[in-house]
């Protein structure tokens, strides 16, 4: 089998790259990512010289690079994890969470259609269903919630989904979608929460938690997030959403007081700062249809997973200090200072 990998040099798809080269040896994969800030080449270092992986640079709008791409290689699936992924960064600027997240995924369900393969997966996220109230913990995301958005990245991921299905009905194409709630794990980009505060902590430097630090998210180790979407690639029914999630709802002080515990410094480091604009309140899956269709189940317990993904962060220190050292500390500035 040979599978199409968008975004595997950045954090969910680099550790998809390794789950499947490690779990079918036997499959070829080829990496197209057009290495953005967020994605780092140094990160697919382990599987360069692996006969049955190749890496090409490449932005996944560019029509007449990705119909070459699907003419050459033949690919039997497409699992697209290519995106614009912070929320954050959409506030400040939508057009290109608009160009890459909607027009490139038509881009590629262009070519799936046009060569044919065997199945287009979107990688979807859980926010295309907007939140759910703090005082509601009865309330679940289940597969048929309507989709509504409350940041331009959400919105631009919920395009793409209405468009993947559209594809199906239309064309025919033989797609699923995933919607899995927050990752967390190695290689994270450290501008999202868990690396963030990580790095901070360790830095002896300010947490900054937006708002109250009540909003919740849904934890889930990246390991098994990789697990369900080889799963529903080989599993799951065309034409289908699952969410994926492992009910491990936290509040983002939870979280971060979890990280200081574990690093051995204090909770004076938490400081609060300015909310994010229209910063959902709660994301919580109901993850019974990929239970019970696909056998589906976390592995990963957040105690053992955020532990792990400290100790990552302790031993990789290299990977994300080059990291820091560039356009990341203009970032930070901009977001960060006179919150
Ligand atoms: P990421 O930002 O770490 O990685 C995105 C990758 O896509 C990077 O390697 C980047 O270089 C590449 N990319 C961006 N624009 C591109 C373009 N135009 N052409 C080719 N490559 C491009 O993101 P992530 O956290 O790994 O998320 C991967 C996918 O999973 C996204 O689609 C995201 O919406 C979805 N998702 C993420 C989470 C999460 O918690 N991180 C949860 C659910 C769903
Ligand atoms: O639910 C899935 C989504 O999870 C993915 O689709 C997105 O790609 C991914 O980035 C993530 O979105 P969030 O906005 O939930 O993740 P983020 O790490 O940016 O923030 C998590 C929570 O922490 C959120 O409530 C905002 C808060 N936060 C975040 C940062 C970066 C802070 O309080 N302080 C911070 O500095």
């Amino acid at each position: 089998m040979k599978i199409l990998v968008t975004g595997g040099a950045g954090f969910i798809g680099a550790n998809f790259v390794f789950y499947m080269l490690d779990k079918h040896p036997e499959y070829d994969i080829l990496c197209l990512d057009s290495l953005t800030y967020c994605g780092n080449i140094k990160t697919l270092e382990p599987v360069m010289d692996n006969p049955h992986f190749k890496f090409v640079k490449g932005d996944v709008t560019d029509r007449k690079l990705v119909f070459q791409l699907f003419e050459e290689e033949k690919f039997d699936v497409v699992v697209n994890f290519a995106a614009e992924s912070h929320v954050d960064r959409s506030i400040e600027d939508p057009g290109v969470f608009l160009r890459t997240n909607i027009l490139g995924t038509q881009t590629l369900m262009d070519a799936s259609n046009e060569y044919g393969v065997a199945r287009y997966h979107q990688v979807g996220t859980d926010e295309v269903y907007g939140d759910l109230p703090l005082d509601r913990p009865d309330l679940f995301f289940t597969e048929d919630m309507p989709l509504t958005a409350s940041s331009p990245y959400s919105a631009s991921k919920a395009s793409a989904d209405l468009l993947v299905m559209a594809y199906h009905r239309t064309y025919g194409l033989p797609v699923t979608i995933s919607r899995c709630s927050n990752n967390y794990g190695p290689y994270q980009f450290p501008e999202k929460l868990i690396p963030l505060m990580i790095k901070n902590a360790l830095a002896d430097e300010k947490l900054p938690v937006y708002g109250t630090g009540e909003n919740v998210r849904d934890w889930l180790y990246v390991k098994d997030h990789c697990k369900a979407i080889d799963m529903i690639i080989h599993d799951g029914k065309v034409g289908e959403v699952y969410n994926i999630g492992g009910h491990n709802e936290k509040s983002n002080l939870e979280v971060v007081r979890t990280i200081l515990k574990q690093v051995g410094k204090s909770e004076d480091l938490i400081t609060f700062v300015g909310d994010r604009k229209g910063h959902d309140l709660r994301y919580a899956i109901d993850p019974t249809k990929i239970h019970d269709e696909l056998g589906w189940l976390p592995e990963t317990r957040f105690d053992d997973g955020i532990r792990q993904t400290i100790d990552w962060y302790l031993d990789n220190r290299s990977w994300w200090e080059e990291i820091i050292s560039g356009e990341y500390q203009e970032y930070y500035d901009r977001m960060y200072s006179n919150r």
